[in-house]
């Protein structure tokens, strides 16, 4: 290998590089500590490190490029990000922003003219049931106020470390409200690991297939057909993957499962290695729960010192695997199975064509399973009890139970557990929803439901979600609430296809020309015509879901928009006559003569 042009900074990336060694999938991680040590990537730091893992420097800088939490410009020592997620922005995060910009001479999105901080906006951090949220180079704030912000400007201008800020700013609660069979009692570690051994794989997988488990991630396929696609796959090496990106706005149960029941899901894990012979698996952990990897890191090593990972686990000679954490660095994109396996293996997350799936060809080609956080932690409780216990819960096409994140507008935001085919009303009395107008099942990508629904159940042939249930009172303005989702999708599309590059923009344009005031009957027409091609002709999953707010709205909410349009009537989309307003400002006119009839 060639010596590096820039002797210091590789001086300086020296424990970085021995930390993580020379493999490329190993870029993002190394980007990561990068970002931490310099709070930016230094145009430098990219030659280097290109050179240290053989890459094409283009391959390190379109990677730093991609992710959120990665800087190629210097971001200031403190880097604020405040979430943009529609609860906290109910609770007031853009007026605490303001405060916090306006406290420290900020202009958002720029760093200060001593490059100390900077304050911008970013995706939901996952604490919507304890906002207005935001993170401080990477770790999380609770609970803001002007209180914490006054507090938190003094701390920087003072230059104080954040390991010494105080801790109450950074504390994260569970807000368990409800268990039910997987948050309740606790599993000793190990039993469930026992239990498999004993049955041996096949009639593990049997009863997996008997318990009826179906992925809790979202697209609801059964883990048992996923776990035997993938033992019958050939390859090299066999590779589970848990995705713990949970980036679905609204959504925290999978921080809740890794703060408190960890050795559950890593039992998952061990069980599914077992099943589909893995001596390998990875937690793709979201770079927003950084704060949770020194404590998974040391519940990994007590399991590995009490035979529960690593070689001959539990003295079974040859049942080895043990796994690694990997942190994603803000891409909501990465929970998407092939598009988190191509950011494992350190390039953007970039999502592939399907087939093959990742079953066959997933981690460098090889079979990989991909699953939730809390489906392997219903596989652990399955090992342990039994596929007719499990299936015994629950509703004929959902068996077991789901864990829900609520928040917004409800006097007990928190994690509820409740056994599938639970009605929506039912859950908004236990959590004290008053004058509930609409609920947002299953985050952004999922289903808005108005009052008239709230019979409906919980559910994958009713209401299937990965977790999220926002709550929304009467009262609240509909219409902000899509532009916000609207938004986030047109900020997350990671631009591969047309149809979804091309078509989040446009949708966030017609939305906010709604909210301003200024849209007609024709936008309708143009949102239902982008959502159809959104839907039908996108690469992946954000793509095909990217509309369904918008057209949820359009279909049962048509009070949240109808008054704030221009001209009922059908009318060209484009205003010309605003359209010349910038040219009226330059020519310093406005005179009834620059004005169009
Ligand atoms: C844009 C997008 C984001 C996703 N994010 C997540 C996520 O954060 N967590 C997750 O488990 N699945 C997510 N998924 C679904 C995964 O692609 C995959 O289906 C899931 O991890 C499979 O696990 P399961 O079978 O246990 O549900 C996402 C899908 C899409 C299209
Ligand atoms: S649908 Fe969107 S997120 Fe998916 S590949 Fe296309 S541009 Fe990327």
């Amino acid at each position: 290998m060639e010596p590096c042009e820039f002797p210091d900074i590789e001086q300086q990336l020296a424990p970085i590089f021995e930390r993580h060694g020379r493999e490329s999938s190993r870029l993002l991680q190394i980007l990561l500590d990068v970002q931490e040590a310099f709070h930016f990537i230094p145009p430098e730091a990219v030659t280097c490190i290109a050179g240290h893992l053989g890459l094409p420097r283009v391959s390190v800088e379109g990677a730093a490029g991609f992710y959120s939490f990665l800087s190629l410009k210097p971001a200031g020592e403190y880097r604020i990000l405040f979430s943009d997620n529609v609860t906290d922005q109910m609770l007031g995060n853009p007026e605490l922003m303001q405060y916090f910009c306006n406290k420290l001479w900020l202009e958002p999105g720029k760093v200060s003219e001593d490059n100390l901080v900077s304050a911008d906006r970013t995706s939901c951090t996952g604490m919507c049931d304890q906002g207005p949220a935001a993170l401080v180079n990477g770790w999380p704030l609770t609970n803001l106020d002007q209180d914490r912000l006054d507090l938190i400007a003094e701390l920087i201008r003072s230059k104080e470390p954040i390991s010494r800020w105080p801790p109450i700013l950074f504390e994260v609660k569970d807000n368990i409200r409800r268990a039910d069979v997987l948050l309740g009692d606790a599993l000793e570690p190990g039993v469930a690991i026992k239990a498999a051994l004993e049955r041996g794989a096949d009639a593990t997988l049997r009863e997996m297939e008997t318990s009826g488990l179906r992925g809790r991630g979202g697209a609801g396929f059964s883990t048992a057909r996923k776990w035997s696609g993938c033992r019958a796959s050939p390859g090299l090496a066999h590779y589970i993957v848990c995705n713990a990106d949970e980036g679905e706005p609204g959504t925290f149960k999978d921080r809740v499962l890794l703060n408190s029941y960890a050795d559950l899901v890593f039992e998952g894990m061990t069980i599914g290695a077992k099943v589909m012979g893995s001596a390998k698996g990875f937690l793709y952990l979201r770079g927003e729960y950084r704060y949770l990897l020194e404590r998974l890191e040391s519940i990994l090593a007590r399991r590995r010192a009490t035979g529960l990972l690593g070689r001959d686990i539990l003295g079974v000679t040859g049942f080895d695997f043990d796994i690694e954490v990997h942190l994603g660095a803000g891409a909501y994109i990465c929970g998407e199975e092939s598009a988190l396996i191509e950011s494992l293996e350190g390039k953007r997350g970039r999502p592939r064509n399907r087939p093959p799936f990742p079953a066959a060809h997933g981690y460098f080609h090889q079979p990989t399973v991909v699953n939730n956080v809390e489906t392997f932690a219903c596989a652990a409780r399955i090992a342990a009890q039994g596929g007719k216990w499990f299936a015994a819960m629950g509703t004929r096409q959902s068996s077991g139970s789901k864990i829900l994140s609520i928040s917004g507008d409800c006097a007990r935001p928190g994690i509820y557990e409740y056994p599938f085919g639970v009605s929506v009303k039912e859950i908004l009395d236990d959590c004290g929803g008053e004058d509930v107008y609409a609920v947002q099942i299953g985050g952004p990508s999922g289903i808005l439901i108005s009052w008239k629904e709230f019979g409906r159940c919980i559910s994958f042939e009713d209401l299937p979600t990965a977790g999220a249930f926002t709550i929304f009172k009467r009262g609240r303005d509909i219409l902000q609430v899509v532009r916000n989702y609207a938004h986030f999708f047109a900020h997350e599309s990671c631009g591969f296809c047309t149809p979804c590059r091309v078509g989040t923009q446009l949708q966030k344009k017609i939305v906010d020309k709604m909210a301003n005031g200024n849209g007609t009957s024709s936008n309708l027409e143009e949102l239902k015509h982008l959502g159809h091609i959104m839907r039908t002709m996108s690469h992946c999953g954000l793509g095909h879901t990217a509309a369904n707010p918008v057209l949820d709205m359009l279909d049962k909410f048509p009070g949240a928009y109808e008054k704030k349009l221009k001209n009922l009537a059908f009318e060209p989309a484009f205003d010309l006559d605003s359209a010349l307003e910038t040219a009226r400002k330059i020519s310093g006119r406005d005179d009834p003569w620059a004005h169009l009839p």
